[in-house]
């Protein structure tokens, strides 16, 4: 087992990036990456999107190994859908601020309470949340997987309590119930400061993912998931936008569109540093090249766990074929 140490210890060691090429050729492997990972980890990926684009390429993979520089969640959904490959995860301590708020026993509970609601739970969930609910859904699929349940149909919605709440708002879904949890990044965002920043820039338009806080989508020229968010600023014509989300974003942003003009959206101090997902910075390129070296940390899963889990992610992807990304503004 080579550790972070041996590595320090070895003045030679060969360019990091090399090496992860050579492993990923020798073991067959692809690397997929979120876009809220480092630029280095991007710029090495084999893809790059968000969780419903990582969630249809993992399905898709001809790959022996994945290597998912994302969180936990995201390697969990990967493995639930390829159970035969080995899927690494550079650092196993990568969770999420949401999928901490909604633990399996309580939301057990919580459905045992409302028996004749459907769960609908947002991807930013662990395995075993996702083995108890009916649909998994994503920022970008969420709206048209809504809309094909029909409408007398009663909704648990969780984790994001936000997010649950834009989506009561864009579909009129009044007998939808929410779980309370949250990002802990995205609440950071404060509509008051957004305003305070639009006076500076009185022709950006505002780009937010929709786990920010009602008070800022309300603000916001467009809500949609990373992806949508990416596309939005390539296409459209205006030149200074404000952006609402995990700011390694902007890595691709400033690579599509280079001579468009970027300003991360401010926090309740004002300033735009707390927006950085400490989970997602947990990955590194050492990490990623010790991982497919050692061949860990793997995500491992219970099986009858995982074919339970298998049942509304599939249903996920089979509702979301054709689906675009993001919403217009209201
Ligand atoms: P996206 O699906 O928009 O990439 O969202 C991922 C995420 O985890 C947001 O916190």
């Amino acid at each position: 087992m080579i550790t972070q140490s041996d590595l320090l210890s070895v003045p030679d060691m060969p360019d990091v990036r090399a090496e992860i090429d050579r492993l990923r050729w020798q073991k067959n492997a692809v690397v997929l990456a979120h876009y809220y990972q480092n630029g280095l980890l991007q710029d090495i990926a084999d893809f790059v999107g968000d969780s419903l684009d990582l969630s249809r390429r993992a399905a898709e993979t001809r790959a022996d190994v994945i290597v998912f520089c994302g969180v936990r969640f995201m390697g969990e959904v990967a493995k639930i859908l390829n159970p035969d490959r080995l899927v690494l995860l550079p650092d196993n301590t990568a969770g999420c601020s949401l999928e901490e708020s909604c633990n399996p026993s309580s939301f057990k509970k919580f459905r045992e309470k409302h028996p004749n609601h459907l769960a609908v739970s947002y991807i930013n969930c662990s395995a075993a949340v996702k083995a108890l609910s009916d649909v998994i859904v994503t920022s970008s699929n969420a709206e048209g997987i809504l809309k094909q349940i029909p409408v007398e149909q009663p909704i648990l919605f969780a984790p994001d309590y936000h997010l649950g709440h834009f989506l009561k708002r864009r579909t009129g879904r009044e007998n939808m119930v929410l779980w309370p949890g949250a990002c802990v990044i995205h609440e950071q965002f404060s509509a008051l400061e957004l305003r305070k920043l639009k006076v500076l820039y009185p022709d950006a338009r505002v780009v937010a993912h929709p786990e920010c806080q009602d008070s800022l989508l309300l603000c916001a020229d467009y809500v949609g998931s990373t992806h949508g968010m990416l596309q939005y600023v390539t296409e459209s014509t205006e030149r200074t936008f404000i952006i609402a989300t995990e700011p390694h974003l902007l890595h691709q942003m400033v690579k599509v569109a280079p001579h468009k003009r970027f300003l991360p959206a401010p926090g309740s101090d004002g300033s735009c540093n707390c927006a950085i997902c400490p989970h997602m910075a947990r990955n590194t390129l050492t990490k990623v090249y010790l991982c497919l070296a050692n061949e860990s940390p793997r995500i491992e899963i219970a099986e009858d766990m995982r074919l339970r889990a298998l049942q509304p992610l599939q249903r996920m992807l089979d509702m979301s074929l054709g689906i675009r990304a993001g919403y217009a503004a209201e």
